[in-house]
């Protein structure tokens, strides 16, 4: 179609708004990727009903996804921004993957383990969630992707759903071609730290689970205060007490957002700057740079970004039925 080489991503709308760990960790290299692949961005909303969803209203939390997307610079115009429950072919190709993707590969899946261990009783861990990479297996092979930008945390996913693949194209005749990860080179955004630290005074991801992320979407104030609240070296009490750097995570976001970071490392190693400095370079770089993004979307009504995932899942779905009809023609079916 466009002679470029297709790319697919997708991220869960388990809530109503992405962090700037999610923009670090994926978001920003999708769309540093945007002009050089022709690429689709998907909000995997029948991924979040594997978890607890008593009281989500995912529809909404799937139309505040995709605005920040958008407003963090996916362009919709370059790339196809659409819903998975859109593009019924999902459903179906995850159905038929099902048949080729081994019980015992599935069962041992790490997040997999760990959430049948946390379940209380044997009715919360549901098929789904098993299948929950073959869904995944579905998203990718769909597309047929030269390569799938995620961060590090999917690769163990990316390797499953290659080998639901292998298994596929050694019963029923090569369908999919092998795709490669596409993962940010530099580490130190992979892993974007949270404004707290766990038990043992460590600092920890960014996540919506520990209530210590900054998002996109709140204001500037909001930012302000939220920093304000953060965890910095605890035995620097006044500003001649010399700082830790690599264990605060003020400093540590300021690595991410303050282009002079090293000489303010410095300085809060030799006691040259106090932690309130810090916060409030912090605050200024963090307001700064996620400015643009926050004015774009106070521009995007719900009936906008319908619209954009309309648009999306018709160019997905054009794709996916082409896959389709050949899956269907080498299981026979056809
Ligand atoms: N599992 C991914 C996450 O938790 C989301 C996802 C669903 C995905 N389908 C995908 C990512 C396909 C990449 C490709 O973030």
């Amino acid at each position: 179609m466009t002679g470029k080489k297709r790319i697919l991503s997708g991220m869960r709308s388990t809530n109503d708004r992405l962090h700037i760990g999610n923009l670090e960790g994926a978001l920003r290299n999708w769309i540093e990727l945007q002009d050089e692949y022709e690429m689709y961005c998907m909000v995997a909303d029948w991924h979040v009903l594997t978890d607890h969803t008593e009281h989500m209203d995912i529809a909404h939390n799937s139309r505040e996804i995709a605005k920040d997307f958008v407003a963090a610079g996916l362009d919709p115009s370059k790339c196809a921004v659409f819903r998975q429950s859109d593009v019924k072919e999902h459903a179906e190709l995850h159905l038929l993957l099902s048949m080729v993707a081994g019980l015992g590969k599935l069962e041992r899946v790490p997040t997999y383990k760990e959430k049948r261990d946390e379940a209380r009783s044997e009715g919360q861990v549901s098929y789904g969630l098993l299948g929950y990479p073959v869904l995944q297996a579905a998203d990718i092979l769909l597309y047929k992707p030269y390569g799938v930008p995620v961060g590090k945390d999917q690769a163990a996913h990316l390797e499953l759903s290659r080998e639901i693949a292998r298994s596929f194209n050694a019963k029923f005749g090569d369908v999919f071609p092998e795709f490669v990860d596409i993962i940010p080179e530099d580490e130190s955004r992979s892993k974007v730290p949270g404004l707290d630290v766990d038990a043992e005074g460590r600092l920890r991801k960014m996540s919506k689970s520990y209530d210590n992320c900054i998002y996109l979407s709140e204001t500037a104030d909001e930012t302000a205060q939220r920093i304000k609240g953060a965890f910095t070296t605890p035995t620097k009490i006044r500003k001649t007490d010399p700082g830790i750097p690599e264990g605060c995570s003020v400093c540590q976001l300021l690595r991410l957002y303050a282009p002079e970071w090293e000489s303010l490392w410095e300085q809060d190693r030799r006691g040259e700057r106090g932690c309130m400095q810090n916060k409030q370079a912090l605050t200024e770089a963090l307001n700064e740079a996620l400015r643009p993004m926050r004015e774009r979307r106070a521009g995007i009504s719900d009936a906008d970004i319908e619209s954009v995932l309309e648009k999306g899942a018709a160019r997905a779905r054009e794709t996916a039925a082409q896959t389709m009809d050949q899956v269907r023609r080498a299981m026979r079916l056809l």
